[in-house]
């Protein structure tokens, strides 16, 4: 198998992870509530996680990393959370996924906020100034995919928070942490969200926010916190405001391990060895008639991993399909939940190829990868030339 889908998930994990799952599975786990030997090693495993959070996004503390199931309810929580009122602005991107567009979408059919949303640029970037444009009075919260699940383009935050003043950001970090150093981020956002099972190595189930000092969310969900038990009412301070219910232990510990791995190989290596695949895919792609790289080209470095493309003749789905029958290529195909995005770069509804690396793959993959696209554009498909046909969107 040619595993180039590490924007869905990331494949292989490092064997450490594997081996932390292991080792918690194998203990009695619950942390914070029982005061028994095996509970309080359960909470240091937790505690690991928050710190090595804490250490990859330099955050002052770790205390103010809630974890939760995936990045799509950390977001969720943090939308949600934020006290939005009618009337209110709140100004996005145009290449937010939907765990992004959802929430705000259902703000304002039932809360009347107003929602403006940046495009991008003919070049596939988001540009400062267009953000600026967007501001006005009522501004209260910008929420910004970090990177673009569907082009790779990264957005220029440091840009953008130059523009907003002291107003709230919250970045979605889905497709950038482990991938990207971002060692200063706690210093230009107010909430990152992160998922674990993609740049960060981590298993499924795992994800979480870091809310900086005096943001208070109100939490989507209340119950059991192992903390303030006497009282009905859930706990106001952080990590416990936000994280109901037994934290999945398991998978933090092993979230924790594949952290480990990202900061001992250096998250600056990861970003070069992606950097240079992500080059040498463009660099043999380019010249295959009828095939449309989206967003950033050659050349371009405001980019991760995650390259699309359409190739006329055939759908994305017919594709990905053909890859994996002929190849054993694994690619995602349709609109990677972001209908937004493919709007806006004129793929909607059928979507893009989606080809997306990740610290383990190599250059042999992506020559394979590049090789299979140009073999595809000089067996056109009859009939099928703008089909829309659909892979899981
Ligand atoms: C930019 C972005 N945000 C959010 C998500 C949602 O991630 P999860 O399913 O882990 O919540 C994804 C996953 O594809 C993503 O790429």
């Amino acid at each position: 198998m040619i595993y180039l889908d590490n924007a869905a998930t990331s494949w292989p994990k490092p064997p450490e992870v594997l081996d932390a799952v292991a080792k918690a599975l194998a203990a009695p786990a619950s942390p914070g509530r029982s005061g028994h030997r095996p509970a309080h090693e359960a909470s240091k495993l937790i505690h690991k996680a928050r710190r090595r959070i804490q250490g990859l996004f330099g955050l002052p503390s770790p205390e103010r990393v809630s974890f939760a199931a995936n990045v799509t309810w950390a977001i969720n929580e943090a939308i949600e959370g934020f006290g939005l009122k009618e009337g209110d602005l709140v100004i996005s991107s145009a290449l937010e996924h939907n765990s992004t567009a959802r929430p705000l979408s259902r703000l304002r059919a039932q809360k009347g906020i107003v929602w403006k949303i940046v495009p991008p640029r003919g070049d596939g970037l988001l540009h400062a100034g267009d953000f600026k444009d967007a501001m006005g009075p009522k501004l209260r919260l910008i929420v910004i995919n970090h990177a673009s699940n569907v082009t790779g383009a990264l957005a220029p935050v440091k840009e953008i928070r130059a523009q907003a003043g002291d107003v709230p950001m919250l970045l979605d970090a889905a497709q950038t942490a482990g991938a990207v150093p971002m060692e200063d981020i706690g210093q230009i956002c107010d909430i990152v969200c992160f998922t674990g099972h993609k740049g960060l190595l981590g298993p499924t189930g795992t994800g979480g926010l870091w809310v900086r000092e005096g943001i208070e969310l109100r939490p989507l969900a209340v119950g059991g916190s192992g903390s303030k038990s006497e009282s009905l009412t859930h706990p106001d301070f952080m990590p416990d405001r936000l994280e109901a219910g037994t934290l999945n232990t398991h998978g933090l510990a092993g979230l924790a391990a594949g952290i480990d791995y990202i900061l001992q190989r250096g998250v600056q290596d990861i970003r070069a060895h992606e950097s240079g695949l992500t080059r040498l895919f463009l660099e043999r792609l380019s010249g295959i008639p009828g095939l449309r790289v989206l967003g950033p080209q050659l050349g371009e470095v405001r980019r991760v991993a995650t390259v699309s493309v359409t190739l006329d003749g055939w759908s994305s789905s017919d594709i990905a399909r053909e890859l994996e029958a002929t190849g054993g290529i694994m690619i995602r195909s349709g609109l990677h939940c972001a209908p937004l995005a493919h709007e806006a770069m004129g793929t909607f509804p059928g979507g893009a190829a989606r080809f997306s690396f990740g610290p383990f793959s190599q250059e042999s993959d992506i020559v394979a990868a590049a090789d299979a696209l140009k073999g595809l554009s000089s067996r056109k498909r009859p009939g099928t030339q703008g089909a829309n046909a659909q892979g899981r969107a």
